[in-house]
């Protein structure tokens, strides 16, 4: 019988990000809106955004994410075990984007699949990997966040349309069993389904209307986030016996500047210990975690041996964080 690893700890080895060429300032999207830049920075801090072109779609951008991620890990395709997409814009109702990617990275072992949990998805998906790393069923895993919301974005509904952008993140994950406090502390997962028509897009492969538009009440959204982030965030830290002054850098879901700043607040964090890209990238749903995580490990703000706490939330509603010493 094959022994199986069974490893204490997931570390996360390799970091990948992926942003379409095309940029889209708010002043063009003010040329064919009624809206302007002024009213969607100062509302969600939102500068510009990174568009799809005809060919990206969530499983090609997926895969350039996680060939970047493999390249920091120094692994290839073949020491992968298992891949785990995040994606609520998947490229078709199945294959699952997760196996479209295994088999652009020239894949035929493990297996792969989607978890759709909206914004939440990339924490969603992370839990999943760390727990199947730990329970010894795989070893190594690329977990991964692709978006592409501008094919579900209703272009003339100014309220909704200015926030999104497309993209993809990725990380390598890799079983170790090394005592040391590296690698994924905890995760913590919530949903709850009665706040479900708060945002939704309305449309799917099994519904008669097969096109589906975002929608949200983005007050309503606005109003759960920073109470139901604050306690994934306190929950997280309660659990390892941590504190809000432990926290070394706040990786954040990047829906808008100012949940991310009540969140901040509450850890008592100074703005320079948290990841910002929603300026930049505005709100790319299951990607913003990997991405900004990508960003920050690779321009050397986040170090080996720092505490990162991510948090997020989306559609569902879904809520989670995860505490990781990287
Ligand atoms: N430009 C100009 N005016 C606008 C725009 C726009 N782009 N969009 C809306 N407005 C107008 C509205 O029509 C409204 O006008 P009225 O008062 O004449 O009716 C006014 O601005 C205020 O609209 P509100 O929606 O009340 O604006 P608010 O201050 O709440 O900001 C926002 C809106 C930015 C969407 C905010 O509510 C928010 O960020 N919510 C959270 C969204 C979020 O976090 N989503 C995360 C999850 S995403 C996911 O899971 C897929």
């Amino acid at each position: 019988m094959k022994e199986r690893f069974m490893a204490k700890r997931s570390l996360l080895v390799g970091f990948g990000g992926f942003l379409p060429d095309r940029v889209v300032s708010n002043a063009e999207l003010a040329e064919r809106l009624e809206t302007s830049d002024e009213w969607i920075r100062t509302r969600t801090g939102i500068t510009r955004r990174h568009l799809v072109g005809p060919n990206d779609t969530a499983a090609s951008m997926g895969a350039e994410a996680a060939r970047r991620a493999l390249e920091y890990a120094k692994l290839t395709a073949e020491d992968i075990d298992a891949v785990f997409v995040a994606t609520a814009t998947p490229d078709q109702a199945f294959p699952a984007t997760a196996v479209r990617i295994q088999a652009a990275l020239g894949m035929k072992q493990g297996f792969g699949f989607d978890i759709a949990a909206a914004c939440s998805g990339f924490i969603f998906a992370l839990s999943t990997a760390d727990a199947f790393i730990r329970s010894g069923q795989i070893r190594n895993a690329l977990v991964i966040g692709s978006e592409v919301y501008s094919r579900i974005m209703d272009w003339e509904d100014r309220a909704t349309c200015v926030l999104f952008g497309d993209g993809a993140g990725a990380v390598v994950l890799s079983g170790s069993d090394n005592p040391d406090d590296r690698g994924i502390l905890s995760t913590h997962l919530h949903s709850d389904g009665t706040a479900g028509d708060l945002l939704y897009v309305d449309g799917a492969v099994g519904q008669p209307d097969k096109s589906g538009h975002l929608k949200m009440s983005g007050r309503d959204v606005f109003r759960h986030a920073v109470g139901k982030l604050s306690s994934a965030v306190d929950e997280a830290l309660e659990d390892e016996g941590l504190s809000y002054a432990d926290v070394d850098w706040l990786v954040p879901h990047q829906a808008n500047i100012r949940i991310i700043e009540g969140v901040a607040k509450k850890l008592n964090l100074p703005s320079e210990r948290v990841v910002i890209t929603v300026d930049r990238h505005a709100n790319t749903s299951a990607a913003s975690v990997p991405l900004a995580l990508d960003e920050a490990v690779r321009d050397g703000r986040i170090q080996k041996g720092d505490l990162v706490l991510m948090e997020a939330l989306g559609g569902g509603l879904t809520w989670g964080s995860a505490l990781v010493r990287i």
